[in-house]
């Protein structure tokens, strides 16, 4: 079983997003069996709700994000997922300022799976509601991608 973490800042915005859109894509295209999680780099959250822009640009869009809490990446995360997805360069540099010695899974930027080498997924937290639209159609590009990736590996995986 493949296994996905999604890593913000704030995990209020952006990564829930990018759970909730992941999972709502993946479960459609039929790769139902990855464990999806989503983690913020900082503790300011720590078990809230995402951001109500959030939760309105999602919902208008068919996902639900409602229901989730943010939590803080933890040390087991490296472990646990095989693929860590950050959003921008500065989670980049906390993520593998964090990990373990002699670490060798998978952290990548978001958007590397839409082709677009380097970019990220800006901060929406202090835009207006169209920025959280922006997070919204990045994420769903990149979430395409990265279904394209995984099946792929899936398939090589079984031949
Ligand atoms: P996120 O957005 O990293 O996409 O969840 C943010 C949420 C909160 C803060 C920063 C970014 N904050 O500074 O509280």
């Amino acid at each position: 079983m493949s296994s996905v973490l999604f890593v913000c800042l704030g995990n209020i915005c952006r990564s829930p997003t990018a759970e909730a859109v992941f999972r709502s894509r993946a479960t459609a295209a039929g790769l139902s069996h990855i464990e999806i999680d989503s983690a913020g780099t900082g503790d300011w959250h720590i078990g809230s709700p995402p951001d109500q822009r959030a939760i309105d640009a999602g919902a208008a869009r068919g996902y639900q994000l409602e229901h989730l809490r943010a939590r803080q990446l933890c040390a087991d995360d490296y472990e646990r997922f095989k693929y860590i997805i950050v959003m921008d360069q500065k989670n980049l540099k906390n993520v593998l300022a964090g990990a373990p010695e002699g670490y060798e899974g998978s952290v990548r930027l978001f958007l590397d799976f839409t082709g677009k080498v380097d970019a990220e997924v800006p901060d929406p937290y202090l835009g207006g509601s169209e920025a959280f639209g922006q997070v919204l159609d990045m994420v769903e590009a990149a979430s395409d991608g990265l279904i394209n990736v995984l099946e792929t590996l899936d398939q090589a995986a079984r031949s």
